[in-house]
């Protein structure tokens, strides 16, 4: 069988990945944390990964059923490159959840319909109604960054998009929806082995897309426009919470934390969430460094 893109994500480590991309791959055992700019030297213990996510997961329930009785709506915005690990971290965020309640929405590019619409109309119709909360992976942030980097609206579309952006997501926040914006940061290394472990695992071919393999070449382009967009979408009311990604199962608590501790819910316990690890999750400026 070959592999899917004809190895694309091989050939790219092999023939254009810049010099200390592919050297840090190639050394690196397979516990070893990437980025240089980590902040820790190796991935958190197995044992305190699966003790605080049970932890954090009992929090979830409790969570759930405090929006059923009160009829909150929570709106959860999951951003981030290709492979930063949010399809795994809505997995365990909602995996004790009843799928009804914790609504995943991905919305797939728009269709002719869609295109023809106000850009945020499509988000609309998938804002909770009382007792759900909505997880996004991917959003309407798509705008921002992947539709700028390749070239999928034009530059009027996307100035439209940010100037009504705030005014936007300021009304889902008056009208009462509890609105948590997760960015999740991986470097540039891990990322390339993410894919290349996906372009080997005949589980998680199905996660490549042509976006993937084109925008290995993009990483620049994506950075000033993620840099961008975080920039003029980051407010006291609508903050983003940015989270490095390389050690994904810290990230995973640091997502699931944010959430937990941006909601009031009956039977709250804060010691069984734990503190947010401030090394790895701050605002935009964690994007920056
Ligand atoms: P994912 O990251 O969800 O696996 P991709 O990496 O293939 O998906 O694509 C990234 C995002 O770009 C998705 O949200 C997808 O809907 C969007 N996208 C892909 N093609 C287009 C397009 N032609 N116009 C607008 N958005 C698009
Ligand atoms: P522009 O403002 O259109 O000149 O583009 C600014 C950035 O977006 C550049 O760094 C480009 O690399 C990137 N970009 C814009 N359109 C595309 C496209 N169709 N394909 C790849 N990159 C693009
Ligand atoms: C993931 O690791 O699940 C990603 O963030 C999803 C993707 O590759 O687009």
């Amino acid at each position: 069988m070959t592999l899917p893109f004809d190895g694309a994500i091989t050939r790219y480590l092999e023939e254009d990945a810049p010099d200390e991309i592919r050297e840090a791959i190639k050394d690196a055992d397979k516990h070893d944390i990437l980025d240089p700019a980590y902040p820790h030297d190796s991935p958190i213990d197995k044992d305190d990964y699966k003790d605080a996510l049970e932890d954090l997961q009992e929090e979830l329930v409790r969570l759930q059923a405090d929006v059923k009785a009160t009829g909150k709506r929570l709106v959860i915005v999951f951003e981030g490159r290709d492979a930063a690990g949010k399809g795994g971290t809505i997995k365990r965020l909602r995996e004790n959840l009843n799928p009804r309640v914790a609504r995943l929405v991905a919305l797939p590019k728009p269709s002719d319909t869609e295109a023809g619409q106000w850009y945020f109309q499509r988000y609309v119709d998938q804002l909770p109604t009382a007792g759900e909360m909505v997880i996004f992976d991917r959003s309407w942030y798509n705008r921002g960054v992947v539709e700028k980097v390749f070239g999928f609206c034009t530059d009027e579309q996307r100035e439209r998009f940010f100037r009504q952006l705030p005014s936007f997501e300021q009304m889902l926040v008056d009208e009462g929806i509890v609105l948590i914006k997760l960015w999740l940061n991986v470097g540039r290394a891990e990322q390339l082995r993410r894919f290349l472990k996906r372009e080997k695992d005949p589980l998680k071919q199905w996660k490549l897309s042509s976006i993937d393999v084109e925008g290995l070449a993009l990483w620049d382009a994506y950075s000033e426009a993620i840099g961008e967009t975080l920039l003029r979408s980051h407010s006291p009311i609508t903050p983003w919470t940015v989270i490095r990604s390389d050690d994904k199962k810290r990230a995973r608590l640091a997502a699931i934390r944010t959430v937990l501790s941006r909601v009031e819910y009956a039977g709250k316990r804060p010691e069984k969430i734990g503190d947010i690890d401030a090394a790895i999750c701050g605002g935009p400026d964690v994007w920056d460094a």
